[in-house]
C-alpha cells in the first residue's frame, strides 16, 4: 500500500495517468509541474478517481531544472503529506529535429529537464526514504534511451543518461531498502508526442510510424504493475523488452532498416 507518492510531470500524459491509478489505489499524492492552471485541472481530474475523499492530493508548481525549486517543493510535499514511499520522475521534454537545425539551447534544455530534473528530485527525496529504510524510485527513460534514433540527438542522450544513472545507482541502494526502477515507454499518446510530431524530420516520422502508439493509461498500468513486482526495468511491450535485453545486438539491424528509411526520405528532398 502506497501512502504518499510524488510524481513530477503529474499534470499531464503518463504522469497524470499514473497519478489516477494510484489515487484509485488509495495513495496520497503530490503532483509537480510548472504550469499552475494545468496542475489545477489535473488535480480536479485525479480527485475524481479517489476512493476515499480523506486521501489527499496536492499540486505544487516548480521547474525541475531548478534544483533550489525542487528542494523547496519536495520539502513542502513532505511537510504536508509525510515522507514519500514512491517517487516517479515523469517530467520531461522532447524536441526532435536534425542535428544541424537544433540550437544548443535545445540540447541544454533536454539534459536540464530530463536528466538533471530527475536527478535533483531523486536527490531531494532519497534522504527521507533512506531514513524510513524503504521507498521506491521510478525514473522514466524512453525507447530512445536504449537506442539512438534519427532526429533525437538532443533527447536520446538525456534518456541514455537516466539509464546510466539507474544502472549505477541500483546496486548502491540495495542495502538501504530503497528500490529503483527505470521505465522505457514506447511512443505514447500524450501532449508531448503531439508536440514532437510537429518538428520530427520526415525520416523520423517514417521510422516511428512503424511502431504502435500506446495510450497513456496502458503505460501507467505497466508502471504500477512494475512497481508492485519491484521490477528494475519496466517495459510495456515485447519490442521494448527485446531492446532492453538485446539493444547492442539489435542496433545494427535497426540501424540498417532506419538508414534505408532515411535515405528514401532524403531522396524525396523533404528533409534537406
Ligand atoms: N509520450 C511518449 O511517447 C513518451 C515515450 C517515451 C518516454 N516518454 C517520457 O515520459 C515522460 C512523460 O511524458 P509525457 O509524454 O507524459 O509528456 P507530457 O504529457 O507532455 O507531460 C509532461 C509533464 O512534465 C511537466 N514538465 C515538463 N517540463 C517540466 C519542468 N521543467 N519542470 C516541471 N515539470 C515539467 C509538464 O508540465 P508543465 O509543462 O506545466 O511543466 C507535464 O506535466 C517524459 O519524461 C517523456 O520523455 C514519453
Amino acid at each position: 500500500m502506497i501512502r504518499h507518492a510524488i510524481i513530477t510531470g503529474g499534470s499531464s500524459g503518463i504522469g497524470k495517468a499514473t497519478a489516477k491509478l494510484l489515487a484509485k489505489a488509495g495513495a496520497n499524492l503530490t503532483i509537480i509541474a510548472r504550469t499552475q492552471t494545468k496542475l489545477e485541472i489535473a488535480k480536479a481530474e485525479i480527485e475524481t478517481c479517489r476512493v476515499d475523499s480523506n486521501h489527499q492530493l496536492i499540486a505544487l508548481s516548480a521547474d525541475v531544472a531548478d534544483r533550489v525549486q525542487v528542494q523547496k517543493v519536495v520539502a513542502d510535499a513532505i511537510a504536508q503529506l509525510g515522507p514519500p514511499d514512491l517517487l516517479i520522475t515523469s517530467a520531461g521534454t522532447a524536441h526532435p529535429g536534425r542535428f544541424q537545425d537544433l540550437p544548443l539551447e535545445v540540447f541544454e534544455r533536454a539534459m536540464a529537464i530530463n536528466y538533471f530534473g530527475s536527478l535533483y528530485t531523486l536527490k531531494a527525496v532519497l534522504p527521507s526514504m533512506e531514513q524510513q529504510g524503504k521507498g521506491h524510485i521510478v525514473l522514466i527513460s524512453s525507447g530512445a534511451g536504449l537506442i539512438g534514433l534519427y532526429g533525437y540527438t538532443a533527447y536520446s542522450p538525456s534518456k541514455f543518461a537516466l539509464r546510466g544513472l539507474a544502472e549505477s545507482l541500483r546496486g548502491e541502494l540495495k542495502s538501504s531498502g530503497v528500490k529503483l526502477s527505470i521505465v522505457y515507454p514506447p511512443d505514447t499518446d500524450t501532449p508531448q508526442l503531439a508536440q514532437e510530431n510537429k518538428t520530427k524530420p520526415l525520416a523520423t516520422q517514417r521510422m516511428t510510424a512503424i511502431a504502435k502508439t500506446w495510450p497513456a493509461e496502458a503505460v501507467a498500468q505497466t508502471i504500477v504493475d512494475g512497481v508492485r513486482r519491484s521490477s528494475f526495468e519496466i517495459t510495456p511491450d515485447l519490442e521494448m523488452s527485446l531492446l532492453v535485453r538485446l539493444h547492442s545486438l539489435l542496433a545494427p539491424v535497426v540501424n540498417w532498416r532506419f538508414d534505408r528509411i532515411a535515405a528514401s526520405a532524403h531522396l524525396q528532398n523533404h528533409d534537406d
